[in-house]
């Protein structure tokens, strides 16, 4: 039985040695070396190329190397019996938190305004109480940020598909997404990718916000519909975006965001995953599949997160 781990553009070598330090017996390969596909029970995966897991007869899990499972589950060819797995790991939240409040103070203090402007101006700041945030998504990531930013006196709501509860937090579910998003000054987007939320980040959903407000994309560039975002931040109805995720990563070089003063550019930095904390949950995954247990953090394939 082997363990194949997959990650073009993302460089294996470190997830591979914590690893055979954390598991000294595990057979470990990386695709696209040598291996054998009947072997290989268990894979963990990044961006793997599409339709090859079915190739591999004995397949079991899939595990994601990431918080994100998109880039597994939007394969059609992905085998049936297979199981997902994801990341669950409290630093990459607090990374995300973290991130999220230096974009939100950025905004506030209009911190790049200043660092690009070259000239003495000082312009009207916004201050963390009178500020309304909402997040829409209250996953592990999204419920991490809310109280990170209760925390530190930001009003707050949130929006979830299904209703969710948290201390310090106006909740929002399903169909009540305009009531939702009528008060606030920015909107933050940590939702899983599905069909359902797939260009939700749109002129029609950007309309119902109260103009000037600002959104930060945090989740994946395939929520947000790029023209929308580029017309609605030129006639002000957003006062600009800082944007983490794209459609197309790395950002490609003659792309209109790069150039926009009002659109801010991260090269998905926000939270990454760290081999070291998170080797060993997907070692105790692998204990469990050989030993026929259950999963943990196992991603409910009907539903895409
Ligand atoms: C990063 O984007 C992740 O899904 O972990």
């Amino acid at each position: 039985m082997s363990v194949l781990v997959i990650s073009p553009g993302r460089d294996p070598e470190a997830w591979v040695r914590e690893l055979k330090n954390q598991h000294p017996g595990m057979d470990v390969h990386v695709y696209p070396e040598d291996h054998d596909k009947e072997e290989v029970e268990y894979a963990i995966s990044w961006k793997h190329p599409r339709g090859i897991f079915k190739n591999y007869p004995n397949l079991k899990v899939i595990a994601s190397m990431g918080a994100g499972v998109d880039h597994i589950t939007s394969d059609p060819e992905l085998p049936e019996h297979v199981k997902i797995t994801r990341i669950v790991d409290e630093q990459l939240t607090i990374d995300m938190s973290d991130f999220v409040l230096a974009l939100i103070m950025d905004h506030l203090r209009n911190i790049s305004y200043h660092y690009c402007s070259s000239e003495w101006e000082p312009k009207k700041y916004m201050r963390i109480q009178d500020t309304h945030v909402g997040i829409m998504g209250l996953g592990t990531l999204g419920s991490g940020v809310a109280g990170k930013l209760v925390k530190n006196g930001f009003k707050v709501s949130g929006w979830a598909n299904s209703a969710k509860e948290q201390e310090g937090v106006t909740t929002y579910s399903g169909g009540d997404l305009d009531d939702f998003l009528e008060e606030l000054d920015i909107l933050i987007c940590l939702l899983p990718l599905t069909g359902e939320t797939e260009n939700i980040l749109s002129r029609n959903l950007f309309e119902k916000l109260p103009k000037g407000a600002y959104l930060i994309n945090v989740a994946r560039g395939e929520h947000l519909v790029e023209q929308d975002l580029l017309d609605c931040v030129n006639t002000g109805q957003l006062s600009g975006a800082g944007l983490d995720v794209f459609r197309k990563e790395p950002l490609p070089e003659e792309h209109p965001f790069w150039s926009n003063p009002r659109i801010h550019v991260t090269p998905h930095i926000a939270s990454v995953t760290d081999p070291k904390h998170v080797v060993p949950q997907l070692v105790e995954n692998y204990e469990r599949m050989t030993e026929g247990e259950e999963l943990k953090n196992v991603v409910a394939r009907e539903k895409g997160y």
